[in-house]
């Protein structure tokens, strides 16, 4: 089977990683991949079309008879590729562009969640800065989070804790247009207490399996303080998501929300994201995602013992139900290693080294993100540039043994956080 992934993150080369595995599999393009997919060798080969290049890679899949394309980030999916490729007869893994909206337009999931009876924050709905500054004016009840209802790179929401924060961003969106027409609507919606988790689902519309819980570190700085990041570090499984919890998220929004979009008439199908958050042992949505997390991914795939291109596969058949999709009885954590100044601007160009001993730990794997080659040197290009993994029997050793990794990695300027799993120790 001959296999295309879409991206070039660390999510990606998670996804060639486990793909690479499956037997079945003689050979997986990244279609752009980076410097680690580069590296994989054997039946990894990196493609250079970019991600949003729906007719290349299209054109890619056809030449080359690709058997499955797996869509790894959002763009892609909002640009419709899905559609494009199910209507050129090719077998393509994710969600249609239709039902991506449960990440694209966050107008889109709040009115579906409200509709369908999922818990979320309640929330408004705005289409001008006036409207908006009454509204606003007349709350008292802070924070408020606002948010851009279109993609924006992650960097669309505001958590706004006084009256004054709230004017300044709806003054950005509406008025100064920082994220453009991504913000032609913004929702405003109440503060959520509790502690955040990810749940990943893969679904063929009905059947539907989990992925372990994980959690994510979105501030830039330790004790999640600081600017909020795509995510510095993350870990499996995530207490917070007891038996408990989780079949409260199973029942009050996982099976809603596939049954809600299938009742719509638009089945959504690929990896569903749901973003929560717990309090009390209670979950509410805080937003849907039409993929996997990243750096999540970099945990929950390494942690499936079973083959993932056999679950997709079932999944593109309606077979979902009949297939094993077993996971290691251990846990993961992943710890992001970003360039100087990210989330803001940052340098790039830093040769990175990694010392050979770090291909001497077991169970440590290291995932690329912002990372390419300059001639022979491998330099940092992003502003994640590498995550690494390490799986352990117990989140403590598997902790100590991920930053143990991290101590054989260099580049100039290399930030990380330090705390990455502290919460859930504690
Ligand atoms: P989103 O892109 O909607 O996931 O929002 C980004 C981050 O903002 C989330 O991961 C949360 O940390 C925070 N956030 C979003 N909505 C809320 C909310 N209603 N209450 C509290 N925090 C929120
Ligand atoms: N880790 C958060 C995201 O992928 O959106």
């Amino acid at each position: 089977m001959r296999v295309l992934i879409v991206g070039g993150g660390g999510r990606e080369h998670a996804l060639a990683w486990a793909v690479a595995r499956s037997e079945k599999v003689s050979k997986v393009y990244v279609a752009p991949g980076n410097g680690g997919t580069a590296m994989m060798g054997g039946k990894v080969e990196n493609v250079a079309i970019e991600a949003v290049d729906v007719d290349g890679l299209l054109r890619f899949a056809l030449d080359e008879s690709v058997d499955l394309t797996i869509i790894g980030p959002e763009q892609p999916l909002e640009a419709g590729i899905v559609d494009r490729f199910s209507g050129s007869g090719k077998k393509v893994f994710g969600p249609t562009k239709y039902a991506a909206q449960l990440e694209t337009s966050k107008v889109f999931a709040k009115e579906f969640m409200c509709r369908n009876g999922i818990p979320t924050a309640s929330y408004e709905v705005f289409r001008d800065y006036v409207s908006a500054k009454d509204f606003l004016e007349k709350t008292t009840d802070f924070p408020q989070v606002i948010k851009a209802s279109g993609l924006a790179a992650g960097k669309g929401v505001i958590v706004a804790d006084t009256l004054d924060d709230a004017m300044r961003a709806i003054d950005d969106l509406f008025e100064k247009r920082i994220f453009g027409e991504a913000a032609d609507e913004v929702v405003i919606e109440s503060f959520l207490e509790g502690e955040e988790a990810s749940v990943f689902v893969v679904t063929d519309g009905t059947g539907y399996r989990f992925f372990l819980p994980s959690q994510d570190h979105k501030r830039i700085g330790v004790g999640d303080t600081g600017k909020n990041t795509g995510g510095m570090g993350a870990y499996a499984p995530a207490p917070l998501v007891t038996e408990d919890v989780m079949r409260k998220i199973e029942e009050r929004v996982v099976v809603p929300t596939l049954e809600g979009m299938r009742k719509e008439g638009t089945p959504y199908t690929g990896f569903l994201y749901v973003g929560l958050m717990i309090e009390n042992s209670e979950p509410s949505v805080v937003e849907y995602n039409a993929r996997l997390g990243d750096p999540e991914a970099q945990v929950v795939l390494p942690l499936l013992e079973s083959d993932l291109i056999g679950v997709l596969e079932a999944s593109l058949d309606g077979r979902l139900g009949d297939v094993s999709f077993e996971m290691k009885g251990e846990a993961a954590t992943t710890v992001v290693l970003a360039s100087k100044g990210y989330p803001d601007s940052y340098e790039q160009g830093k040769e990175i080294s990694v010392e050979s001993k770090l291909e001497q730990l077991d169970n440590v794997m290291l995932f690329h993100a912002g990372t390419s080659f300059d001639g022979e040197k491998l330099t940092t290009s992003g502003g994640r540039v590498l995550s690494l993994t390490a799986l352990a029997p117990s989140l403590k050793e598997s902790i100590d043994l991920a930053y143990r990794a991290v101590g054989y990695v260099e580049f100039e300027g290399v930030y990380y956080r330090r705390d990455i799993g502290a919460k859930a120790l504690s």
